[in-house]
């Protein structure tokens, strides 16, 4: 999408002019010719950035910018000043009133245009950095309820189990049962909050997929002996692959939590087939086919989605905790799935470059 720039002034010549460079320069443009109708815009059209002349009828550029900085939704766009006076004062004045740049009259295009870019530069760094802060805070709290919660949950636990162990009357013990199975499941999200945050940062090391894949493979086979159903695993490894830059720890999570799902989509007895696939353009691709239950569309569309979950015992993470991971190795994840049938999900990967 192309950045969006709001121009602002009353002299039609300066503001066919400005507007002809950057839409040059690949930006799309709105203009206003006065502070009130520059206000309307910036709701309407909402900027990434505005630039305007100070001296206009109606509204000027002081009181318009005022404007612009005391309300929410328009507050984080940066705004630059077209001054004709250079008087050191106006300047002030315009920092204060929190303009973030300033040109003064009469000015080159070529310098509007440096200015632009390194403001919407800057800008884009800055909503990154609120993101993250928004979601390392999150992260916080999150991590925190998961620490007060784990203790009485293990008390709660314990004592349902003896509850349980002593009981005599049917309908007691499986009150007691539903206890420790919903314990169970909260113990599995504390788990899942526990890996997630394990996983925050990958390290990127260059290495055999093939290595990750059979580890997990191993893991996987662990998992169905203590299942009790009867799955046959067929591994299939591509002979020589060219080393990727990879988390060994974080990438065989990444495909473990996919690995877990297939087993457990399937009832009783099914396949899983995991291969490592050459493909097209230099890409790798691991590849993870069950016979499970399968999904309908909208199911699959909001696999990735934290806390969704089709399981008494999930908590819906597993896929979220993949995701990431993948994305944090720059590749990406692709799923199939047909009700009924059985699912596909497939990650690619690029090989490192040396
Ligand atoms: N192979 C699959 N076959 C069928 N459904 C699947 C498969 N993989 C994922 N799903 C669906 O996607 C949902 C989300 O999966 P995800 O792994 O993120 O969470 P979960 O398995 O429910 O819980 P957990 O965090 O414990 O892994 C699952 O609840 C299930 O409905
Ligand atoms: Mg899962």
């Amino acid at each position: 999408m192309k950045p969006r720039v709001l121009a602002v002034d009353d002299d039609e010549r300066n503001l066919a002019l400005l507007t002809a460079k950057l839409e040059r320069e690949g930006y799309e443009l709105e203009t206003a010719r006065n502070g009130v109708e520059a206000l309307q815009k910036a709701v309407s059209f909402n900027p990434d950035l505005v630039i305007m002349d100070v001296m206009m009828p109606q509204m000027d550029g002081y009181e318009a910018l005022r404007h612009l900085k005391s309300r929410e939704e328009t507050r984080y766009i940066p705004v630059i000043m077209l001054t004709g006076r250079a008087e050191i004062e106006d300047k002030v004045l315009g920092f204060e009133v929190g303009a973030e740049d300033y040109i003064n009259k009469p000015y080159s295009l070529q310098e509007v245009s440096a200015r632009v870019k390194s403001l919407l530069r800057m800008r884009a760094l800055q909503t990154k950095l609120r993101d993250t802060e928004k979601v390392a805070a999150l992260g916080e709290m999150v991590d925190g309820i998961a620490h007060e919660i784990r203790n009485p949950l293990t008390a709660i636990g314990g004592i349902a189990r003896r509850l349980y162990d002593h009981e005599t009357d049917p309908q007691h013990r499986d009150y007691a049962q539903w206890i420790i199975r919903s314990v169970e499941r909260l113990e599995r999200m504390l788990g899942r909050i526990d890996e997630y945050k394990r996983i925050l940062v990958s390290t990127l090391v260059k290495g055999d997929i093939n290595r990750v894949v059979s580890e997990a493979a191993k893991a996987l086979l662990e998992i169905i002996e203590g299942q009790g159903k009867s799955i046959e695993v067929k591994l299939s490894l591509m002979p020589d692959p060219p080393p990727v830059n990879y988390d060994y720890g974080n990438m065989k999570t990444a495909v473990f939590n996919i690995l877990q799902n297939s087993v457990e989509a399937i009832e009783k007895t099914g396949v899983i087939t995991i291969e490592t696939v050459p493909e097209a353009g230099d890409t790798l691709a691991v590849r993870i086919t069950d016979t499970g239950i399968g999904m309908t569309k909208e199911e699959v569309r909001k696999i990735f989605n934290p806390f969704q979950s089709t399981k008494f015992e999930g908590a819906g993470l597993g896929l979220t905790i993949t995701y990431r991971i993948v994305q944090d190795h720059g590749g990406e994840i692709e799923v199939d799935s047909e009700k009924g049938k059985g699912t596909t999900v497939t990650i690619r990967l690029h090989p490192a470059r040396s």
